[in-house]
């Protein structure tokens, strides 16, 4: 145990980490969220006795007790984020505070305790350091971190559990969509909704997740690749797709997406706001009712739309799929300003343009 927002994390070497060949194999083509690294970064809390046991160890599976709570109240929260190899070298991540001021959020959502968020980067940075092997060095490619926390306390009572397990795993990743950095297709969800006011969508909850997993399963039966949902109370205005923001670009340029309440805080969302209005474009953050996106596309007032994630980067919307009918956007192919934009934040990212925002956080 530690004080402090720092976790001292003892260091295990994986005794038996794959071979230099084995890897390179593993990292031809390594998908999303396939392939995993040597290690993982475990520590414990319980209530008295805070934070202990803080490692960075061979990754491994998870004993559990079938009464471990997690798994039947489902109290867990989850992050994303990745690291990149610069070309100089050097390694980094973007914004990882943003995602541990986030963590912290969720966490207090779901009543779990909060793990310091210096404690949220430095777990981060320790891990990429022992699996540096395993950030790919090509245009696409990155190590994506996933932190994520659950109640392990073996208890069946309904109240917030009193022990808890955070563990970061790390993968090497390409494109999230199978086609890498093409348009896709969404499916806006006639029957499901993803969040309620006063219910859990803005933060980063497994549960979330759970629930969208049969409007993604209608979405792909659609055509689509993902889904978008609109809000509960009123099923017309657009919140978000199952794993990303969305923002639509208008004929006059201006960048407009929806606000913040029942959606994610997405980093990426904020970042774009940022980048767009520090080029002089108009960003507005406003209620976009579907019927507005489907008439306004037609007449062609917007003309681009797209996701954005971290997992997703910026990724244009081709079709737009709905109960009875579809649209495209534009001529459905990738929109300049989408494409711009992305490019824009990538080169930040990866170290091709300087950052005067102090988002980009130096590994290595
Ligand atoms: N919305 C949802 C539901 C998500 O799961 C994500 C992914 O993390 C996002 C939006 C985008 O958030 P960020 O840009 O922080 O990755
Ligand atoms: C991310 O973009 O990091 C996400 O979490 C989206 C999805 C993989 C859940």
């Amino acid at each position: 145990m530690s004080g402090g927002d720092k976790l001292d994390f003892e260091i295990r070497p994986n005794p038996q980490p794959v071979t230099a060949a084995e890897r390179a194999a593993l990292m031809v083509d390594p998908g999303f969220g396939r392939v995993f690294t040597d290690h993982m970064v475990t520590a414990r809390y319980a209530d008295g006795k805070g934070w202990y046991e803080a490692r960075v160890e061979a990754r491994a599976p998870i004993p559990m007790d079938p009464a471990s709570a997690v798994l039947h109240y489902a109290q867990e929260i989850f992050e994303g984020l990745k690291a990149y190899r610069n070309a100089d070298g050097t390694v980094t991540m973007f914004r990882p505070e943003a995602n541990a001021a986030r963590f912290t959020t969720s966490a207090t959502r779901l009543a779990m305790p909060h793990l310091p968020e210096g404690a949220f980067v430095d777990s981060l940075r320790r891990l990429i350091s022992v699996d540096r092997e395993w950030i790919p060095n090509d245009e696409e490619g990155s190590l994506y971190l996933r932190p994520f926390m659950f109640a392990s306390e073996v208890f069946l009572g309904v109240r917030p559990a009193m022990e808890y397990l955070y563990v970061v795993i790390a993968s090497p990743v390409g494109s999230y969509f199978k086609h890498g950095v093409k348009p896709v297709n969404v499916w806006v969800s006639p029957n499901y909704t993803r969040a309620a006011p006063g219910g859990t969508g803005a933060a980063k909850f497994g549960g979330n997740y759970a629930a969208s997993l049969l409007p993604q399963q209608e979405a792909a039966a659609n055509g689509c690749d993902q889904v978008v949902f609109l809000d509960a109370v009123e099923q017309r205005w657009i919140d978000e797709l199952g794993g990303m923001n969305i923002f639509f670009v208008y004929d006059d340029g201006t960048l407009v997406t929806p606000p913040l309440g029942t959606i994610l805080p997405g980093i990426t969302r904020e970042a774009i706001m940022r980048l767009a209005n520090d080029d002089g474009r108009a960003v507005i953050e406003r209620p976009v009712a579907f019927d507005e996106w489907h008439a306004d596309a037609d007449r062609g007032r917007i003309r681009e739309a797209f996701a954005c994630g971290t997992a997703a980067v910026i990724t244009p919307i081709g079709e737009v799929r709905f109960e009875g009918g579809s649209f495209k956007m534009g001529d459905g192919t990738s929109g300049d300003v989408t494409m711009g934009i992305r490019k824009r934040l990538v080169d930040i990212q990866r170290g091709r343009s300087a950052d005067p925002y102090g988002w980009v956080h130096k590994v290595l």
